[in-house]
């Protein structure tokens, strides 16, 4: 399954207002290579580069958080071991790989295929 080809040819909603010489973080979100800032949520500098988080697994409808407090499901990315974080919750860290479908999951669907 190819998940990338949803975070191009969209419009980012969410751009950064304020710079405050924080330190440059690097991590990989469905492959592509991102910089955040020391001091992001996962969710603010995933968003900062691509228009929404992921797609509801149902609606397939995007999504890019609600509450933005750790209290509902929409902000879910899923790291390389399979577990799903709360990205609104969860400061960036250096060298993350964070996947906006669960990679246990996508690994089912290309043994299907
Ligand atoms: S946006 Fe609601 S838990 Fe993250």
């Amino acid at each position: 399954m190819d998940n990338t080809d949803w975070h191009e040819g969209n419009t980012i909603i969410m751009h950064r207002v304020q710079e405050l010489d924080r330190s440059p973080i690097a991590f990989l979100f469905d492959g592509h290579e991102v910089t955040g800032f020391e001091g992001d949520s996962i969710l603010v500098a995933i968003l900062a580069r691509f228009p929404f988080l992921r797609k509801n697994e149902f609606s397939h409808q995007p999504r890019s958080g609600f509450c933005l407090m750790g209290a509902c499901q929409e902000c879910w990315v899923w790291n390389k071991q399979g577990e799903r974080i709360r990205s609104c919750s969860t400061p960036l860290q250096a060298g993350m790989e964070l996947f906006s479908t669960s990679p246990v999951i996508q690994g089912e669907l290309a043994h299907e295929s």
